[in-house]
């Protein structure tokens, strides 16, 4: 997973958006900000997947599938909604079958996006509270996993005042040692 600061340059978010030249982001940075993840080669993934999600406690797995070919004419409006920034009140877990994509995730308190290109083999914890987004690449697919503990809330919660209040966004920050 390469993970670099979005430009912010205005146009499609299915472009990569580097800096020229590219401003990398450490793992450390994205460790002090509860972004977890591992690489897991594909072929024969699920040892090692499955060990992962034993001491996590993602007793549950369903597969998602998102492609321009597959989703007809709801593609378009479907990536727009990913890429509204929100957050949820649990952590969005994400292993990588196929296909690639990009998620953003706000630093704080910087307040810059990251964003992390992910590809097969990628396993992402995006952490409950944290404000991100996704959007696909111009390849226009991806297959993954979302991992979870029970009944997942993934309700995604837009970013202004009220989710700003939210109890998981404050725990979220308090994590991370900003905020009260
Ligand atoms: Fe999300």
């Amino acid at each position: 997973m390469r993970a670099y600061y979005f430009d912010n340059v205005p146009g499609d978010q299915r472009l990569p958006h580097d800096y020229v030249p590219s401003r990398p982001v450490a793992p450390e940075t994205l460790a002090a900000l509860n972004v977890r993840f591992w690489t897991i080669p594909v072929e024969g993934y699920e040892p090692q997947l499955d060990e992962i999600a034993r001491t996590r406690g993602y007793k549950n797995r369903d597969m998602i599938n998102v492609s321009k070919e597959g989703m007809g004419e709801i593609y378009e409006e479907k990536i727009r909604t990913f890429f509204q920034e929100h957050m949820h009140e649990d952590e969005e877990i994400r292993y990588i079958l196929s296909g690639s994509g990009f998620f953003d995730v706000r630093e704080t308190p910087t307040d810059a996006w990251i964003r992390l290109a992910v590809a097969p083999g990628d396993l992402l914890v995006v952490p409950a509270g944290i404000y991100h987004r996704f959007t696909l690449d111009e390849a226009d697919n991806i297959r993954a996993l979302r991992l979870f503990q029970d009944e997942p809330k993934w309700v995604p919660y837009n970013r202004g005042e009220a989710t700003d209040a939210n109890p998981h966004r404050m725990e979220y920050l308090k994590s991370i040692g900003v905020g009260a």
